[in-house]
């Protein structure tokens, strides 16, 4: 049966005018289950911000299957959106409009869009925040408004490229803690690639390691620990074993 999200085989290599091909993919294969939160580790230039930008239609692969509801991308669309590590606010609009974005592009009458923006500026924990600027906020303010805008057209796969990267240890582990209950509510598809493997066992279903580039899927690791979950699951056996196991795994493909 085809996955939700299928890539068979994806190969792409970037050739820059000035030097030579890089090999960014290849042969890269991945499955994701509808609803499935699943986090990508892998090292650095080992081909992820590749990956997802090809799965958000930005970048077309050189050969390889990828589809998304049993359809090939073909390009972007609104049922992805990604959220990205730098926030990618617009620091001339405010909160509100920051979110309202997408459903500006969209042409939405600005009441409908005000309608959508409170929900979920609330949902994010907002409220109160809607006038202000991005210059305003703190790291991970801005994160929130981040997610709150890739929310706010309502796509069914959400796509985030390290997106706590920025933000201090503390905030972090907080943003983990809303993003879980964020994508439990709104039930979304998330891929999420991260550095930390606590981060992505905390969160995840499921985690791929990737080899380093040309990026390949090298290891999949079921994360099968109770949800809800919480801070002190970290602390447990069975937590740390699968922390060492993906440790195991990406450390070869970082010393190799
Ligand atoms: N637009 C581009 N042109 C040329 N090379 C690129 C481009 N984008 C990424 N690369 C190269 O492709 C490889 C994979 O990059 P990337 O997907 O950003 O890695 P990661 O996100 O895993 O750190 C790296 O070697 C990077 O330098
Ligand atoms: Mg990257």
């Amino acid at each position: 049966m085809q996955a939700y999200i299928q890539g068979r085989n994806v190969n792409l290599t970037f050739r820059p005018p000035n030097r030579g091909p890089v090999r960014a993919l290849q042969g890269f294969d991945i499955d994701v289950r509808e609803g499935e939160f699943l986090s990508i580790v892998g090292p650095s230039g080992c081909g992820k911000s590749t990956f997802l930008n090809v799965l958000l239609g930005l970048i077309k692969p050189d050969s390889g299957d990828l589809t998304l509801g049993g359809k090939p991308i073909a390009g972007p669309g609104t049922d992805r959106a990604m959220v990205f590590q730098e926030f990618g606010l617009l620091p001339w609009r405010t909160v509100q409009s920051n979110v309202e974005l997408g459903l500006e592009l969209k042409g939405m009458p600005a009441g409908d869009r005000r309608t959508i923006s409170q929900r979920l500026i609330e949902m994010v924990g907002l409220r109160g925040f809607e006038s202000h600027y991005p210059h305003e906020l703190s790291g991970g303010m801005k994160q929130r408004v981040g997610l709150a805008r890739a929310l706010a057209t309502d796509p069914d796969v959400l796509l985030m490229d390290e997106p706590f990267a920025a933000l201090d240890a503390q905030t972090r582990d907080l943003m983990q803690v809303e993003l879980l209950r964020i994508w439990q509510e709104a039930k979304k598809t998330v891929l999420f690639v991260t550095h930390q493997i606590e981060e992505a066992i905390y969160l995840s279903d499921r985690v791929m390691v990737m080899t380093k580039r040309p990026g390949q899927a090298k290891k999949l690791f079921p994360i099968d620990l109770p949800r809800p979950r919480d801070y002190e699951m970290r602390v447990t056996p069975e937590f740390n074993e699968l922390k060492f196991a993906i440790w195991q795994s990406l450390k070869d493909e970082i010393t190799a």
